[in-house]
């Protein structure tokens, strides 16, 4: 009987707070929710999230940072009542720094309250109306052993800026970070007892990057990664804001020794995910000092990776370095030229690449096609040679995430030329390369199986240089015998295939 009961009252309590989620949204103004990253968690998902955490102390104090209306709140209380064995008593502490909310708040957790005695569980709440950037680091400078044994967050997104008050409140607690989601998740993992839970639906761009190296290093050092789910399909998170963000959910214990990590993916929260064990040091590897996550989803992650730790030659090792392309069209705005002239050079954007080559120029221009070459543009072009170029933002139609095109010194009479700054270049010293190790590299980044190896662990759409260097290379021989197996145009991606995997395996 009780159990009926519970089933309708956690139902009745999701419907309701769906309900509100949905009109709060739609009265929102796009610049509060933008200004305030309010894009609240559906229940499903909520409930999806809340089910991830693992042990069952009698006395659970769990915290809500950005609360919202309390859905995370709610979905956890929800599968807490449903367990055989419950607690005796649960305090939430949820955070919310928008006034507006704080009666949905209130209302949500007073449901709570009574699912909660249905259960004859003891509740009680605090609702704090405040930053959780001051309340955590506030609450940390008095108390340093932790007081919560769960957090469940869906944090907003945002960057802090390097001189804004936030950044000096979070050094003041030795956070090194430079957007609120994971500021929001550093302060939460500090607050944690021994032994506590934490989970969290965040962009994935924690994982990867120089910008969350030192997120990761402290994250890490005392947090252990438990479960792991992706959704294949960007939107599906928070299909009702359009927010085209890769999201990963994750459940991780404070804790020093490291276990497996169980690693899901789904399409969608319909669909049934796949699952699979990974050991902790496939997920980080110990001698990382980037500390990236690499996040393999299936037996063909797992594949490539053993392929790939095969090859062991780096960037350094071949002589060669990337760079971010020097031209900054808004700053150089005189310079820019609609078609090349007699004192230009080229200038090279994504757009003029081509099946693996450039078309340039590209008329009607929607870009420059030349940029002036006088002794302000010099220092930011490059001399003539043979250059391999990658797009650092990959469109979201684009199959693969690292797109390259060849600067081939032939087909260009130009002495000097200039990369925009949405392109990565690989070069040798500042000058060019061998045209057979352009292609061979160009043959070689455009494979499925880096692109796969690159998946693992960068989850954006960017490419940064960073990234680039991170990748292990094949040996000179081989990248030279990649290149002078196609003529000028990168073949289809099944001759890429066939002719990288050839090489390698
Ligand atoms: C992404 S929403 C998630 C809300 C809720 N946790 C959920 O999952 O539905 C982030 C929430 O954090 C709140 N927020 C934004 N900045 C905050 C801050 N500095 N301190 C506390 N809350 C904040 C927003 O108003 C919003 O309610």
């Amino acid at each position: 009987m009780i159990d009926k009961k519970n089933e309708l009252f956690s139902e009745l309590m999701l419907t309701q707070i769906n309900v509100t989620r949905q009109q709060v949204s739609k009265a929102t103004e796009k610049e509060i929710k933008s200004n305030l990253g309010q894009f609240f968690t559906e229940p499903r998902l909520a409930l999806f999230m809340s089910d991830m955490f693992e042990i069952n102390e009698p006395h659970i104090n769990l915290l809500d940072p950005g609360a919202g209306i309390g859905i995370l709140t709610t979905a956890t209380i929800t599968q807490i009542c449903k367990k055989d064995e419950k607690p005796l008593s649960i305090h939430v502490t949820a955070v919310e720094i928008d006034e507006t909310l704080l009666e949905h708040l209130r209302f949500s957790l007073e449901f709570c309250n009574k699912l909660c005695s249905l259960n004859n569980i003891q509740f009680t709440y605090s609702i704090i109306h405040d930053d959780f950037i001051k309340y955590g680091s506030t609450l940390l400078k008095s108390y340093t052993g932790g007081m919560y044994s769960k957090v469940i967050l869906n944090p907003p997104y945002k960057k802090i800026s390097s001189k804004s008050e936030t950044r000096l409140t979070l050094r003041e607690i030795d956070i090194e970070t430079t957007n609120l989601y994971s500021a929001f998740v550093a302060i939460s993992k500090k607050l944690l007892i021994p032994n506590g839970e934490l989970v969290a639906i965040t962009p994935r761009s924690f994982c990867n990057g120089t910008y969350f190296k030192p997120f990761r290093v402290d994250f890490l050092s005392d947090m252990n990664f438990r479960k792991i789910h992706l959704f294949n399909s960007r939107t599906d998170a928070f299909k009702d804001d359009e927010v085209l963000q890769e999201n990963i959910i994750y459940h991780a214990v404070k804790e020093y020794e490291h276990k497996n990590v169980t690693i899901s993916s789904s399409e969608n929260l319909n669909e049934e995910a796949s699952t699979h064990t990974l050991e902790y040091d496939k997920l980080v590897h110990p001698n990382d000092e980037d500390k990236f996550i690499r996040i393999l989803r299936d037996e063909e992650d797992l594949r490539v990776k053993s392929l790939m730790e095969g090859i062991t030659t780096s960037l350094e090792d071949l002589g060669l370095k990337v760079s971010t392309g020097k031209v900054v069209d808004f700053r150089t705005k005189e310079n820019l030229r609609s078609a090349p002239g007699y004192d230009t050079v080229p200038l090279i954007y994504p757009v003029h690449f081509h099946k693996g080559s450039l078309e340039w120029p590209i008329f009607p221009a929607d870009k420059p096609n030349a940029i002036s070459l006088n002794e302000v543009t010099s220092k930011q072009l490059v001399p003539k040679g043979n250059y391999v170029l990658v797009k650092r933002f990959s469109p979201k139609e684009e199959t693969r995430r690292i797109v390259t095109a060849i600067y081939n010194e032939e087909q260009m009479s130009a002495e000097f030329v200039g990369f925009e700054n949405h392109l990565n270049y690989f070069h040798r010293n500042g000058q060019g390369l061998p045209l057979d190790l352009a292609k061979g590299l160009a043959i070689y980044l455009s494979s499925s199986i880096v692109d796969c190896f690159f998946r693992q662990f960068n989850g954006h759409t960017q490419v940064n240089v960073g990234d680039l260097k991170s990748l292990p290379y094949p040996p000179y021989k081989l990248l030279i015998k990649m290149g002078t197996a196609f003529d000028n145009h990168l073949p289809e991606q099944q001759e890429i295939d066939n002719i990288v995997s050839d090489l390698l395996e």
